[in-house]
Parts: C-alpha cells; structure tokens; sequence
C-alpha cells in the first residue's frame, strides 16, 4: 500500500497548472455511449477515476484509448450489456452509465453502487425518474436491471425531491434522445453538469438551462464532436487553501475563478489575497489567517462539500470556535479522527463541526480515507511540526493528478513511499 511522507512546515511557494475537472471528465466520457462516430475529449486528468473508467468503457466494448490527457473514442458501440460489481464498487460515478446506455440500448444491467465512506449515497432519485421514463426497473442480486419497452424513452417533466448531480446528469443525458421534450426541475447547476451540456449541445443535443430547470428537446442522434473539459476547480480550491494554510504565495494556471467565486469571497474574508496575472493566470497569498465564523455546505453556487474538508485543516490554527455544517453528505467527517491525530481540537455536534485554535500541531501517521479528506491531511501535515506519513494514498491518486510532483515544485519536503 502506498504512503506520503511529508516533512513539516512547509509554505507553498511557486506554481501549479490546475489539471482538468474530474468530475466533469466522467460523465462527459459516459455520455459518448449516446452518440455515433468519433471524437477526442481533451484536458482530461490522467487519474486512478479516468483510467479505470477508460477499463470499463473497454470491458463494454467501446473502442476508446487514453494517452496523456487525451480521451479518443473511436466507437462507442457496446457489445456487452452490463457493467459489473468489480467496476461500479470501486467508482460510484459508474452509475451515470446506466441513462445513456438504456437509451440506446434495450436492456442494460449495472450493479448497484453501494455506499462509501462519505455516506449512504443512494441512487434513488436516478432510478425513479428512468421509471417515469418508461423504464422497467428490476433490483435482483445486487444489480440493477433496466428493460426498455418502446422504441424510445418517454419524455418527462419531473422535479427532483432532491438536487442531486449524478442524478440530474443520468436522466438529462437520458432525454438526448428521449421521444419528445423533457422538462428537469430542481436540477444540479455545478459547472462539471454545465460542461456536459455543452459538449452534448456541441453533439447535436438541444439542452437549454434556466435556474435549476434544465430543458431537453429529444433529437433522432448524436454525433460525437472534440471537446476540451474545463479545469478542476476543487483541485484549485484545494490548492488555495493549503496556501493560505501556509501562508504561501502561488500561482495557479489554467483556473477559472467564475467556478469558485462564493468560496473566493469567503476566503478573501479571511485574509486571502488575489491578483489576477492573466486571463486563467491568477496569484494568491495569505499573510494572516482570520477566523471564520460558521460556514454551511450547499449545493453549487454555495460553499461546496467537496473543499469542507480542506476548510477544516486550514483553520486549525487560526479558528475561533469556528463552525463548519455538512449540509450535503451524512457523514463527511471521518477526516476530523486523522485531523486530531496531528493534535487538532476539533468537536463534532450532529451536522456542525467546531474548530478550537491549536497553537502548534505535530507530524503523525494518518489515514487517508477518500478524495479530498486525504488533501485536508496534506493541509494538516504542511502545517505540522515534523515528519507524517499518509496511508491509502490511492484516494488521492483518485482526484488530485500528479499532486506529490506539484507540491514538491512549490517547496513541499513529500515523497512517496511503496
Ligand atoms: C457528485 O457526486 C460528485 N462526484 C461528488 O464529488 C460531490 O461531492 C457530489 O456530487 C456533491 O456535489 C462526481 O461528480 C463524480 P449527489 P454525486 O448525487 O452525484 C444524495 C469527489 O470528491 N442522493 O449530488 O454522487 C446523496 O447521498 C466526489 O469528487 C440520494 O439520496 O452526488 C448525497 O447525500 C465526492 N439519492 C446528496 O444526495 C440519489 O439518488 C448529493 O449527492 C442521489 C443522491
């Protein structure tokens, strides 16, 4: 099992070229299921996601390659109906196969992703509206199996009970070619689902967006077109937090701020510093930290929950009682056990979690535990006296590309270890 060794404190000095979204990477490689020809997705992140997605594509007979950051999809003709447990357990985003598939397809059989360590994560609301759809739903031995009767999917005007992104892609790349107009309410915004529209639109679909409602005007087909994804903006908030953790100075290429403008307004309140350099070029420094009152997670544009857990590590020395409430997972903070361990004084009321200033922090041997807990103890450990080592590095490879190479450029003392 691989770790990270990282030696404390470090201040994040220098440059780092943010990579391009995963989130937005995924489910624009699935929905290439819909639509005939060929095409290459370009910026997409060279990680542990994208490459085992790349091998389930391959396992359903798609003709589709992976260099560098280049997708090419050469044909994404199936030949296998199904995408199997040892696929969809390892990478819940798996399930947005199941719309795309069930449209061009009769039947299709997915295995049910199971939950993870952030929450239950149930697909519910993906299910129910492929129901209303027209899809005949079947859960049998730990899969789920979709039957199309007609010849096409019934068109739909459906509000979610819940905003959900996975579920608002699922059924919008469903509608592509559903049978008439389809009318989505209470959808998903992230800009990862915007980019998916518009490579979809750039295939030939007809999605125009209005607030959180998302209309769909079925067409007969879609051709697959080049497309270049928009660059990761968790990946650039993670960043920007471990530099004003450290009172570093950094350059970020490649960013868009217009992705993270509210967490950019809570960050300049306390105390961040941003200069523009160019139009994706954009510098940051923090010379003092202030404390931040409270801060909920929402749904995009609110605070995100993807950069909760980076937030806490940031604030670990500088917090005054602060809050942080998880509004979106049901259990998003089994980063705050690995964050005492560095010697963190962290409660955890329900939803709320409330910081205590800690004057110093030490180095410790930690648990990585998924995606972006495992940044909050890279943040954790830059801020810490002394020598940690972070265990199940694999979560990390998961979102954050070569982010060990782009810590070391900016003065971080991290190596990683077999
Ligand atoms: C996407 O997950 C992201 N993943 C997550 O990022 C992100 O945290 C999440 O959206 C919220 O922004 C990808 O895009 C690949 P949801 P998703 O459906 O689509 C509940 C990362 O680190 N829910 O918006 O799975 C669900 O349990 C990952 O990159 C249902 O109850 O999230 C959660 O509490 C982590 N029933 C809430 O809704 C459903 O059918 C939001 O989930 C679907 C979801």
């Amino acid at each position: 099992m691989q770790t990270v060794v990282i030696q404390g404190p470090s201040t994040l000095k220098g440059q780092i070229n943010i990579s391009g979204s995963k989130n937005a990477s995924l489910p624009i490689m699935i929905s290439s299921l819909l639509a005939k020809g060929s095409c290459l997705i370009n910026n997409v992140p060279n990680l542990r996601d994208t490459r085992f997605l790349v091998s389930i594509l391959k396992d359903l007979g798609c003709l589709v390659d992976f260099q560098k950051n280049t997708f090419i999809i050469k044909s994404t003709v199936i030949k296998k109906k199904s995408a199997d447990y040892k696929y969809v357990s390892q990478m819940r985003a798996s399930i947005v196969i199941l719309g795309p598939t069930i449209t061009r397809y009769k039947k299709f059989k997915i295995a049910l992703p199971g939950g993870c360590s952030i929450g239950t994560r149930g697909i519910d609301l993906h299910l129910d509206a492929l129901k209303l759809m027209g899809i005949k739903i079947l859960i049998r031995n730990g899969y789920v199996i979709a039957e199309r009767k007609k010849n096409k999917l019934d068109p739909i005007i459906h509000k979610f009970p819940k905003i959900s992104v996975g579920a608002t892609q699922n059924i919008l790349m469903a509608a592509t070619l559903a049978n008439g107009i389809s009318k989505l309410k209470n959808c998903a915004i992230e800009p990862e689902v915007i980019d998916l529209i518009n490579f979809l639109n750039k295939c030939g679909a007809n999605i125009k967006v209005k607030n959180r409602t998302i209309t769909i005007k079925g067409v007969r087909e879609l051709k697959l077109e080049n497309h270049k994804v928009i660059p990761d903006r968790i990946e650039a908030g993670s960043y920007i937090l471990a530099t004003m953790a450290t009172k570093g100075r950094l350059t970020l290429n490649n960013f868009n701020p217009n992705d993270l403008t509210f967490p950019l307004k809570i960050y300049q309140d306390m105390g961040l510093k941003i200069k523009k350099i160019s139009k994706s070029s954009y510098e940051f420094n923090c010379k003092t930290l202030k404390p931040l009152k409270k801060i909920s997670t929402k749904e995009f544009p609110g605070y995100p929950t993807d950069l909760q857990a980076q937030l806490v590590a940031t604030q670990l020395k500088s917090a005054l009682k602060s809050k942080v409430v998880e509004n979106i997972f049901e259990n998003r903070f089994i980063h705050i056990p690995e964050l005492r361990r560095f010697g963190a004084n962290i409660s955890i009321i329900g939803k709320t979690v409330t910081i205590h200033k800690t004057l110093n922090l030490f180095g410790a041997e930690v648990m990585a535990t998924d995606i972006r807990a495992s940044f909050s103890l890279i943040i954790a450990a830059m801020m810490s006296k002394g020598t940690t080592v972070i265990n199940r590095i694999y979560h990390l490879d998961r979102g954050y590309e070569e982010f060990d190479l782009k810590l070391k450029k900016c003065g971080v003392n991290i190596s990683r270890k077999k």
